[in-house]
């Protein structure tokens, strides 16, 4: 016999909800009637499943150290049926893209101050009982991927390699995903559906990403409100303050980064919006790109270089 769950989401009406801003999974309003709520409202085309995962993670880490809005409610717009979250509102907030589109010359101060608190952040430890474990899933997807064996196999050799952690990992690590309150001067972690714990350098690979790889894509100069020099900049400052000098990325610690990253992605790119061949196709030219220079024989000594 079958049981059917039919899901109850408490119901809201756009009338009520004024449009602040589109990311790349959703869109951002603004309540008309109450100051200390905002909506996150998911695209028509997303999945229900990553909302929900959003929601659910957004109130197990209220708990864990650092600063992020507390997620309120799940909700459904009344007309289209796609899922909401309702977050407490940050007061006067500005992301640090947007500052830095506001003020060029402060990319180097706000690319510090972002390095400064996620040298914090990484090292809060979480419970690993509640959270993603980011080294166990990419060693479990490694043998599934579309990819040739020779990438298989650095990458399974790789994964072993990560040393064990169990530090707070964003996993959608840029400057977008961070906001500053004008009102209470703090900082704030926000869009953590993807939130997990592992080794820190995934996260800084997924920056790599961004203002090394992707910034030359003007969809994605538009989210961040930056410009592709902008975005290479970010990532020469960052690294400069969260490792005490810039990584290039062909140095052997750049190599190490790169490495991440072909492990990180493995397990993201699902999420691109395109046909599954289109996917593996991204996949295998990210694989490509990001494991140059690197080969079997040399991982072991990539993986032990220090910064
Ligand atoms: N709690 C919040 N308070 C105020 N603004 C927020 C809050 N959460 C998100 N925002 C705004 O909404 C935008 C999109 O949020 P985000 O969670 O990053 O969505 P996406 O998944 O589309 O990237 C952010 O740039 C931010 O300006
Ligand atoms: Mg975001």
């Amino acid at each position: 016999m079958f049981i059917f769950v039919i899901m109850n989401y408490k119901q809201i009406n756009l009338n009520d909800w004024e449009l602040q801003g589109e990311g790349a999974f959703g869109e951002s309003y603004f309540s008309k009637t109450d100051s200390s709520i905002m909506l996150k409202l998911m695209k028509p085309e997303g999945r229900k499943e990553d909302i929900i995962a959003e929601f659910e993670n957004s109130r197990k880490i209220a708990s864990v150290g650092f600063k992020t809005p507390a997620a309120i409610e799940l909700v459904e717009e009344s007309q289209s049926g796609r899922l909401g979250i309702i977050y407490e509102k940050v007061q006067e907030k500005i992301s640090f893209t947007r500052m830095i589109h506001d003020n060029p010359s402060d990319l180097p101060r706000i690319a510090k101050i972002h390095a400064e608190e996620a040298k914090k952040f990484h090292g809060i430890n979480c419970d690993p009982t509640q959270f993603l474990c980011y080294k166990e899933t990419i060693r479990k997807a490694i043998p599934k991927l579309f990819t040739f064996k020779k990438y298989k196999d650095i990458l399974k050799a790789a994964i072993e390699l990560v040393p064990d952690s169990h530090g707070c990992l964003q996993y959608d690590f840029q400057p977008g995903n961070i906001v500053h309150s004008n009102k209470t001067g703090e900082n704030y972690w926000i869009d953590m559906g993807d939130f997990g714990y592992g080794h820190y350098l995934f996260d800084i690979a997924l920056l790599y990403m961004f203002t090394n790889i992707l910034c030359t894509k003007k969809s994605v100069q538009q989210i961040f409100h930056m410009t592709e020099q902008q975005l290479r900049a970010y990532w020469v400052e960052f690294t400069a303050a969260y490792f005490g000098r810039s990584i290039q990325p062909d140095e052997m610690f750049g190599k190490k980064i790169r490495l991440h990253l072909a492990m990180a992605v493995t397990i993201k790119y699902h999420m691109i919006p395109a046909p599954g061949p289109i996917k593996y196709l991204i996949l295998n030219v990210m694989l490509r790109k990001n494991l140059k220079g690197i080969s079997l024989e040399n991982v072991a000594d990539i993986m032990a270089a220090k910064v």
